[in-house]
């Protein structure tokens, strides 16, 4: 492999499809090996923008728009760096040719939770919350009743948490079941548990909490009202993300045992793809985009790595704080390790992915996958010599990454701003940079309407407790500090 100079004719042009906080700081690794570096998102001035060579404003959802650009542009990578993208170009644009990140079709299956889903637990195997689809509100009373409360409802195409309600069994929330409280009053407290938790016995009430679900969920999707999710709720003990790196092996000729596991997998992918080339282009499309007959993308053997697990708390399905290493049993990060390789050998390519699992005890279940960095893996900034912006960055030019260095116990904390302004004011930094091990990074975005992520705290101390109790220091701080206002 080669890498140009930027902005020459022999320059290495990577085109990033999203230009926030990751992007910034996958620009910036890109950066650093001399990459010229092309931002895009669908407004002016985002994070990554701010650090690139140049950018363009555009909806990346439409396919047309986004050809134009990659035609303009001729990009020697397309690396993706959120779900919102016109993924079904990515697969044209790929085989015409184009390189994407990891691959097109990963793309393709993770920006939509049924295709990923079934992927995972209808093709690997892989242990999963259990699940429904539905379309309409019918179906999705009736996949309720199937699952069983607590269960937890998502739009099919959505990230962030958006769209997305945990239904559960708590009188005090809601009015739908304050009803079904008052009717359980009038019987006896024996028979209350039962009647709480069991699915059958839950009364639907045009409030009810079902029904704000159901709405929320068609106010919250990404291409609007649609397809939902109801999964059973996981009572997890903890929650991991496993970044897990697919990069070129290392020229020092040792083959490790994750190449020849991937090599096997390699002999599968040729035989699907020799069927696909059999095949005319009309059924070529139905193929790469039919969930159940997904298509294992060919690759060159990859070397697989694993980072220590992170271990993250989320609020509302947004990640406020992530540490890392996340204590596990031996049992558990043996069979986290299992479910990453199947999955990131399944979606191929190179790069790093964030296997998301709830984990309780010894078991281990899989829940969604990004092909690209991960937020919650902000924490490797500090934790380790090669963030996973590096490790993406590296991985994606097919360069090896024979070591990465942990340097011990660490800890992230999201700067979240609430407000409705395009003048956010951070004070307060003296303080929050006074604590010892402490870094703090800001992202510069724009503008904030509501609640939106505007920095990281990040630390580093002798454990997992003492660093997250640095980042909460600076916090308070940080938090104390911001100016909303004009
Ligand atoms: N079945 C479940 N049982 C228990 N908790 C769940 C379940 N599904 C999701 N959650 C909780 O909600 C969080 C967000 O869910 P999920 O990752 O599926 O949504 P998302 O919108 O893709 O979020 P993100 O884009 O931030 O990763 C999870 O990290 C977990 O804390
Ligand atoms: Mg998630």
């Amino acid at each position: 492999m080669t890498l140009g100079t930027p902005l020459t004719s022999v320059a290495t042009r990577a085109l990033l499809l999203g230009s926030g906080e990751l992007g910034k700081e996958i620009t910036i690794e890109l950066q650093r090996l001399g990459v010229e570096v092309i931002a895009c998102d669908k407004y002016a001035n985002a994070p990554a923008m701010q650090v690139a060579h140049r950018a363009h404003v555009f909806n990346m959802l439409d396919g047309q728009a986004l050809r134009a650009v990659v035609e303009q542009e001729k990009p020697s990578l397309i690396i993706p760096e959120v779900e919102a993208i016109a993924t079904r170009t990515l697969v044209e644009l790929e085989q015409e040719g184009y390189r994407v990140i990891p691959t097109a079709n990963a793309a393709f299956l993770t920006m939509n939770r049924e295709a990923i889903r079934r992927l995972a637990a209808e093709e690997l195997g892989l242990p999963t919350a259990r699940y429904r689809f539905a379309d309409t509100y019918e179906e999705f009373v009736q996949a309720v009743e199937e699952i069983g409360i607590p269960c937890v409802v998502k739009p099919i195409m959505s990230s962030s948490g958006h769209g997305q309600t945990t239904i559960k069994e708590d009188p005090s929330l809601d009015e739908g079941l304050r009803i079904k409280d008052e009717r359980l009053n009038s019987s006896d407290s024996e028979s209350l548990e039962t009647k709480v938790i069991s699915p059958s016995s839950y009364v639907l009430h045009p409030s009810s909490i079902v029904d704000h679900a159901w709405t929320e969920s068609q106010k919250g999707g990404r291409a609007g009202a649609g397809r939902v999710i109801v999964e059973g709720f996981v009572d997890f003990d903890y929650e991991i993300t496993l970044l897990t790196v697919r990069c070129a092996a290392s020229d020092k000729g040792l083959r490790t045992q994750d190449e020849r596991l991937n090599s096997s997998v390699d002999e599968g992918t040729k035989i699907k793809d020799e069927r696909l080339n059999s095949s005319d282009s009309d059924t070529l499309e139905t193929k790469v985009i039919s969930p159940s007959s997904f298509i294992l993308h060919p690759s060159s053997p990859a070397h697989t790595i694993f980072l220590e697990p992170v271990g993250h708390h989320q609020v509302d399905g947004d990640y406020r704080e992530s540490w890392q290493p996340q204590a596990m049993s031996p049992v558990a990060k043996q069979k986290a390790q299992e479910i990453a390789k199947k999955i990131t050998d399944a979606l191929g390519g190179y790069g790093i992915f964030g296997v998301e699992m709830f984990v309780k005890g010894d078991e281990v279940i899989f829940s969604e996958v990004s092909p690209r960095p991960h937020d919650t893996g902000m924490v490797t900034m500090i934790s380790q010599d090669l963030s996973e912006f590096a490790l993406h960055a590296r991985a994606v030019l097919g360069l090896p990454i024979p070591e990465v260095r942990f340097f011990g116990p660490s800890a992230s904390k999201a700067i979240v701003v609430e407000g409705d302004t395009d003048k956010v004011v951070f004070s307060g930094l003296e303080k929050a940079l006074s604590v010892p091990g402490v870094q703090l990074r800001l992202f510069g975005k724009p503008e904030v309407h509501g609640h939106r992520r505007f920095g990281v705290l990040l630390a580093t101390a002798d454990t997992v407790e003492h660093a997250l109790e640095k980042v909460e220091e600076a916090y308070r701080y940080v938090d104390e500090g911001i100016r909303t206002q004009d």
